[in-house]
């Protein structure tokens, strides 16, 4: 009897040491951020990276009585190391918080998500259907759709009736494509053609040959944050920023972290996009001169899907009292609306993903660089492809 009761006590004992040991765990919340630091798709973990560090650098590394620890690892653009990696950091360092990245990687990571109850920001992925994947996904990125539909409806506005599109191939392309011919059809254009351009290391000559062969007013274009470099010096060397040819296409392909370089090849290029590093409220000249100091790079529409990531975890947090169970997190997130650099966003409570402006911008030289300078605000804009599948 009395051994039992000795038996009882140390196991008594060790569930109270174990109770305690989390408890203490507890006082630290940790982000974990799976994201391509290296190969074609770095620049994006790069991005994502100062942009996160910033977040905590301003904000300071407590929130709601609790620490935040931020936990970087490099996919390497890599779907089965982005699940493993997710694994690795709900199992061991035991994160209450993960961030994704690119498209593929965030499509593996859902179900690890979802088992582990893990509260997951999507901080890149463009896609519409990956806030699906899983119950606990939040956007604070975009989707090309929200983009794609807007510049074919301006395109069709501003005389465009033939076009062809160019477009990396993969699941952001596709949707791109898809949205983007849907409007331009509608308004009585006709796409030509779709010419898929792969997506590591691309060669976009041959694709630029037979667009320009095949004649049309407009070309719609969607390469992925890191190319929008490498697509204007091509562009440029063959003829085509003299040939006429009206080019268009989302934010993407003007991305600020690849315009100071693209010298004069995009210059009056029109775009839909959801940030601008030239955005003209006060709240954003602070961030993009914050980020620049931070990184030595201008700020672009990636880096402020991870800035406003951290600020969704953190005033979440500051609504739960630091509850982290994931439900009573996903909870708070859903419906929250805050002032971006990028301007006013919000959390739509029904889809989870993000409501933004999407501004029609043109890329203009203002003090000897090449800077996208907005012009219209479509306000509160959905992911298009959620609304018609409601509707
Ligand atoms: C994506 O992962 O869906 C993605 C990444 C970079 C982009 C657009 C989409 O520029």
């Amino acid at each position: 009897m009395r051994h039992r009761r000795f038996i009882a006590g140390c196991l008594a004992a060790a569930v109270l040491a174990l109770a305690g040991g989390s408890a203490a765990a507890q006082d630290t919340i940790k982000i974990g951020v799976v994201i391509p630091m290296t190969g074609t798709s770095g620049a994006v973990g790069r991005e994502i990276a100062g942009a996160t560090k910033l977040y905590m650098a301003q904000h300071s590394d407590t929130v709601a009585g609790k620490k935040i620890e931020l936990i970087i690892r490099d996919d390497a653009s890599v779907p089965d190391n982005a699940k493993r990696i997710a694994q690795e950091m709900i199992v061991n360092d035991k994160v209450s918080f993960l961030g994704a990245g690119l498209t593929p990687s965030a499509m593996a990571m859902a179900p690890v998500a979802t088992e582990g109850k893990v509260p997951t920001v999507v901080m890149v992925s463009g896609t519409s259907v990956v806030t699906e994947r899983s119950p606990y996904y939040v956007r604070t990125s975009f989707t090309l759709g929200q983009q794609s539909g807007i510049i074919a409806d301006w395109a069709i506005k501003n005389g465009s009736k033939k076009a062809v599109s160019i477009l990396s191939d993969w699941a952001p392309g596709a949707e791109a494509g898809k949205v983007f011919e849907a409007s331009f059809t509608k308004g009585g254009g006709q796409v030509l053609d779709t010419l898929k351009v792969p997506l590591a290391n691309p060669d976009f000559s041959p694709f630029l040959q037979r667009a320009h062969d095949l004649q049309p007013d407009t070309l719609f274009v969607f390469v992925p944050a890191g190319q929008a470099g490498t697509f204007a010096r091509q562009f440029a060397e063959r003829g085509l920023d003299k040939s006429g040819i009206k080019l268009v296409g989302p934010g993407d392909i003007t991305d600020d972290d690849d315009l100071p370089t693209t010298g004069d090849s995009l210059l009056g290029v029109v775009t839909a996009g959801i940030y601008s590093a030239a955005h003209p409220s006060q709240l954003n000249k602070d961030y993009a001169a914050a980020y620049q100091k931070a990184t030595g790079h201008r700020a672009n529409f990636i880096s402020v899907g991870g800035y406003d990531g951290m600020n969704l975890i953190y005033e979440a947090l500051k609504r739960t009292g630091g509850n982290t169970d994931a439900d009573t997190v996903i909870g708070a997130m859903k419906g929250m609306q805050w002032e971006s650099p990028r301007g006013t966003i919000s959390i739509d409570p029904r889809t989870r993903d993000i409501v933004q402006n999407v501004y029609i911008r043109k890329v203009q030289n203002v003090g000897g660089e090449p800077w996208a300078i907005e012009s219209e605000t479509f306000p509160a804009v959905k992911d298009p492809l959620k609304e018609a599948a409601a509707n």
